[in-house]
């Protein structure tokens, strides 16, 4: 039985057109989301994880372009192509908040320094929701509480840098939540937090996924945060995804020698017997200057000939799991 996707990405083009030439940021990505289903975008620095979530929001702009490809969103009964939205315009400012809410490493790329907490989430209720101040008053304490903020009455008064990193993470994401958006975008929520922070987090958000139904793009760098939090899982590589699947199955049978070397980090897995490439040699080349044949090969212990001249397509390795990799399919 499948659910119609709540979201569905097809074949996405990023490019940013600079004075040093154009990086293919984002080269031919595709994948989609069910409601209330947690995907995880796992991915090296310089991937294309971010652009593509900016994407997902309507946020890309000059020098950036959507090339080709389609973001179609189930909304209100029908299907908008986010790709074809004017960023500035009245459509995607009304998705934006209500449909699909993004929250960031930084905190404070959405929380006003020179504001209130509790006024900054009034504001974002107001903007979406008919109801009155004291009513978004009252919910902006719920949901100070529903992320576990404690004395929310007190926290409501106060300024972002009166909170502690951690805090402030969770009153943004308190402020994403605010108008029960259908897909909430995770960008690397964690990554600036220490161990014990990054946990109690990552706990918040699978708290939130049952308890308000949301859907969620988490992306990050670390497989290992993946695993308890992720239903499906996309790897990037280089701009496109090279292994998608089930997340029990990329990590039981990871097809891609990118995903493997991944893996190879999560010193759990090792200890399992998983084996160990600590890291993966060398590093992510450069968006303006994409190798021929397959991105991975200048780094992949295994590369062959072939290798070197052709992109492999993802491929179904088993069912609902596909790898992008030449030594899991046979070349046409
Ligand atoms: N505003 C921009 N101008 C030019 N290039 C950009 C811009 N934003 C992103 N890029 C390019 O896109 C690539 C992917 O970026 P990003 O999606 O932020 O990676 P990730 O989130 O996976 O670390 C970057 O390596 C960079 O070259
Ligand atoms: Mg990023």
């Amino acid at each position: 039985m499948s659910v119609d996707p709540l979201i569905e990405v097809k074949d996405l083009k990023v490019h940013f057109h600079t004075e040093d030439g154009v990086a293919r940021a984002v080269d031919g990505v595709g994948f989609s989301i069910a409601p209330e289903r947690t995907l995880g975008v796992v991915g090296e620095s310089g991937c294309g994880k971010s652009v593509t979530a900016r994407a997902v929001m309507g946020l890309i702009e000059a020098p950036g372009k959507i090339e080709q490809g389609e973001i179609l969103l189930r909304h209100n009964g029908r299907t908008v192509d986010i790709a074809k939205l004017d960023p500035r315009g009245a459509e995607i400012r009304g998705i934006r908040g209500t449909e699909i809410a993004m929250i960031f490493q930084e905190p404070m790329t959405s929380l006003n320094p020179v504001f209130r907490i509790g006024d900054q989430i009034v504001e974002a209720i107001l903007l979406h929701e008919k109801i009155g101040r004291a009513a978004a008053r009252e919910r902006a304490v719920e949901l100070l509480a529903a992320v576990g903020i404690p004395l929310p009455r007190q926290r409501f008064e106060q300024f972002p840098h009166q909170l502690s990193g951690g805090m402030r993470q969770r009153a943004m994401i308190a402020m994403a939540m605010s108008c029960n958006p259908k897909l909430l975008i995770a960008d690397e929520p964690t990554t600036a937090l220490d161990v014990t922070i990054q946990a109690q987090v990552m706990d918040l958000m699978n708290a939130l996924r049952r308890d308000f139904n949301t859907a969620i793009m988490f992306i990050t760098h670390d497989l290992g945060v993946i695993a308890g939090m992720a239903d499906d899982v996309v790897v990037m590589y280089l701009g496109r995804i090279v292994e998608s699947g089930p997340v029990r199955e990329i990590f039981r049978n990871p097809k891609h020698p990118y995903t493997q070397g991944l893996m190879g980090s999560i010193p759990s897995l090792a200890d399992w017997g998983v084996r160990r490439l600590t890291a993966i040699d060398g590093v992510v080349p450069s968006p303006f200057a994409v190798p021929q044949g397959c991105g991975f090969a200048p780094r992949c212990p295994h590369a062959m000939e072939i290798c070197r001249t052709r992109s492999p397509d993802l491929a179904e390795v088993a069912p609902g799991h596909a790898a992008a990799c030449f030594l899991n399919q046979v070349p046409t």
